[in-house]
């Protein structure tokens, strides 16, 4: 499935995307000193955290996060069903959204805000094999013939949202901002309670004990997996191919080493540090592996 892309000052978007919107967003939206922000490059997983967010903010309680579609829980600034629905809740403060957007075309009133934003990488090896997969099933995202072929678009940046070095690398330049916390997949799946205590202090929120524990529980793989206001199989037939894949596709860090050539791989490496060798490589805990 797949149709074409909106493309925006040089930017390839989602097809559903509006240019209008876009340009509302970057010049326009108004970012709230208490809003609370998730900002992720695609299939970094987003989602996941979006999950976890909502579970902190009901204290585990799950009827929220089983009742309200994920990106009614936390709309995409960028989007028209977004923007409408922040403006919504303006008056009621607090707000959660999320973004994909690298930092030229997010929001300009942010840079001037105290918003917190919470920007969440994975492996970029990882995060092109989750693309593959979902850009099968979904209309939004262009599919391709084979795996070196969307290997190739995402190396070139040449994918809805740009290059994924230039997004962590803009992004990256706010990690000393004491409103900015950085978290990454691989960091979640490794100690998911150790994150969950990082967010809730980050957002200055005090969990109880029993409260962290159905945090967890219901923001698994598995759980989220059965969660149809989680998993996106509520997500209409013209817009996602369900037979073709699905957003919960195995959740784990390194199935890349089942896609990648090993000449593939050794291109990435060298890639990898021509675009990052002069940030501090721990900020990438997949590199030391
Ligand atoms: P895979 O395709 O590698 O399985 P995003 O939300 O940014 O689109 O990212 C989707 C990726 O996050 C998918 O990766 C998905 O399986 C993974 N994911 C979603 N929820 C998860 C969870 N609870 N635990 C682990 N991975 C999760």
């Amino acid at each position: 499935m797949s149709s074409e892309y909106v493309k925006f000052e040089g930017m390839l978007f989602p097809t559903p995307f509006n240019i209008k919107f876009l340009k509302y967003c970057r010049d326009e939206f108004v970012v709230k000193d208490n809003d609370v922000v998730l900002v992720a490059y695609p299939k970094s997983g987003t989602n996941w955290v979006i999950e976890i967010i909502s579970l902190i903010r009901c204290k585990g309680d799950n009827t929220w996060v089983q009742s309200i579609p994920i990106w009614d829980r936390s709309p995409f600034v960028e989007t028209e069903s977004g923007q409408q629905q922040l403006c919504k809740e303006e008056e009621n403060g607090a707000r959660f959204y999320t973004s994909h957007l690298p930092t030229q075309f997010f929001p300009k009133s942010y840079f001037h805000s105290k918003a917190k934003v919470i920007y969440l990488m994975r492996n970029p090896r990882d995060a092109v094999v989750s693309f593959y997969h979902f850009s099968k099933a979904t209309k939004f995202y262009k599919s391709t013939e084979t795996f070196s072929q969307m290997l190739e678009m995402f190396s070139q940046g040449t994918v809805p949202y740009g290059s994924w070095f230039d997004h962590v690398r803009g992004w990256l330049s706010f990690r000393e901002n004491e409103n900015f916390l950085i978290l990454t997949y691989e960091e979640l799946l490794q100690d998911l309670r150790r994150n969950v205590d990082k967010i809730c202090h980050f957002l200055g929120t005090k969990l109880k004990e029993e409260e962290v524990n159905l945090v967890l529980k219901n923001a698994s793989f598995s759980v989220m997996k059965d969660n149809k206001m989680a998993n996106y199989s509520i997500i209409s037939d013209d817009l996602m191919d369900h037979s073709q894949g699905s957003m919960m596709r195995k959740g784990i860090a390194g199935d890349w080493k089942n896609y990648f050539t090993v000449a593939q791989s050794e291109a990435f490496d060298k890639l990898f540090q021509e675009r990052m060798a002069e940030l501090d490589q721990r900020l990438f805990p997949w590199e030391q592996c």
